[in-house]
């Protein structure tokens, strides 16, 4: 017995030196102070002892007992005081001069910092963000725009077909102005940013997929001075330019009558330039007055309500707004590339 004690006081020393947590110091509680524990299996083990025997090791092993305990909460107390004063020392010594590597914080892809600026700005003039599938089906990309099945001016556009009948990739997001007619909701101003895909050669300057912005008002009584006055108030917005003149030249597209082309004045020259290819003029957007039969094809009566539609390229716009010169590295990944923006 009297071994038995001396060799569990040995142990309980070591195991109570090893326990630097909480979690541990629990564990030797439990092993040598818990009900089921070293102490308590000795104890039952002298009751069954004689009675000198008793009266020779009960004594020794209330002894150990108490040493066990005192000791076990000297260490509670230390392990504590150290937790305490650790948490104290991490809030007192903050050195806001530390090192820290520099880390990679990335940024906006280019067409995503020029899509929110676009979006800022018709924002602010009060039009609202519209939207429209990329899968389109052939009633929406054409038929309700005015372009007749069979129609030569179909070839206007290189379309990407699906294998199901009647569906395609949208070929320019002039079919969101369909979608938002049909919900008669008047009078509107809505801009579609979005996909558009053609069944194209890639160089520098195309690809089979790239960004268009699609723009239609409609209310009674506009005309093409609030279509001009609206093109050329965002493009000196986004160019930065108090002053940028722009230009019309006619043109033909099945769902506006008449149907034009806006040139701006180059943003970057004065008198010509590899930019505008020494002309001072840069092409801008297809636009025109909604055509009557599109606003019929919806159900709004074209007596009553007439609009302005445009349709220009996103793409284009941040290659001219941040120099790029090949298309393709808007999504090539290139990380020499992005870092730029
Ligand atoms: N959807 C035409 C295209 O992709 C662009 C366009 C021209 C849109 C005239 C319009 C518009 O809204 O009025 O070529």
């Amino acid at each position: 017995m009297k071994e038995q004690i001396s060799s569990l006081k040995e142990k309980f020393i070591k195991a109570l030196g090893a326990a630097t947590t909480n979690y541990q110091l629990e564990e030797v509680r439990i092993t040598y102070l818990g009900r089921k524990g070293h102490i308590a299996t000795l104890m039952d083990t002298l009751k069954t002892l004689g009675l000198e025997e008793k009266k020779e090791y009960g004594p020794l092993l209330n002894e150990l007992k108490q040493h066990i305990q005192d000791q076990f909460n000297a260490k509670k107390h230390q392990i504590t005081v150290q937790q305490q004063s650790h948490a104290q020392a991490l809030k007192q010594f903050f050195d806001v001069t530390a090192y820290i590597p520099e880390a990679d914080t990335g940024s906006l892809h280019p067409m995503t910092q020029v899509l929110h600026h676009v979006q800022d700005i018709f924002l602010s003039m009060g039009y609202e963000i519209a939207d429209g599938p990329e899968v389109e089906t052939e009633y929406y990309n054409f038929e309700a725009l005015n372009i007749a099945k069979d129609h030569p001016a179909r070839e206007m556009w290189d379309t990407l077909w699906l294998d199901i009948p009647s569906l395609l990739l949208r070929t320019h997001t002039s079919p969101v102005q369909v979608r938002a007619l049909e919900k008669k909701q008047l009078p509107l101003a809505l801009v579609a940013p979005g996909r558009c895909y053609r069944h194209e050669a890639t160089d520098a300057s195309h690809d089979f997929v790239f960004m268009q912005v699609e723009g239609l008002l409609v209310d009674k009584q506009i005309n093409l001075g609030h279509l001009l006055a609206t093109i050329k108030s965002f493009m000196q917005t986004f160019f930065e330019k108090e002053k940028l003149d722009i230009r019309i030249r006619p043109s033909y597209f099945p769902f506006v009558k008449p149907g034009i082309e806006i040139d701006i004045e180059c943003p970057f020259c004065n008198h010509g330039c590899s930019v505008c290819k020494e002309t001072e003029w840069i092409e801008a957007c297809g636009a025109g007055l909604v055509h009557p039969n599109v606003l019929e094809f919806s159900g709004i009566d074209a007596k009553e309500q007439t609009g302005f539609a445009f349709g220009f390229g996103l793409t284009r716009l941040a290659m001219l707004k941040f120099g790029i010169n090949d298309i393709r590295l808007l999504h090539s990944g290139n990380i020499e590339f992005l870092k730029q923006f």
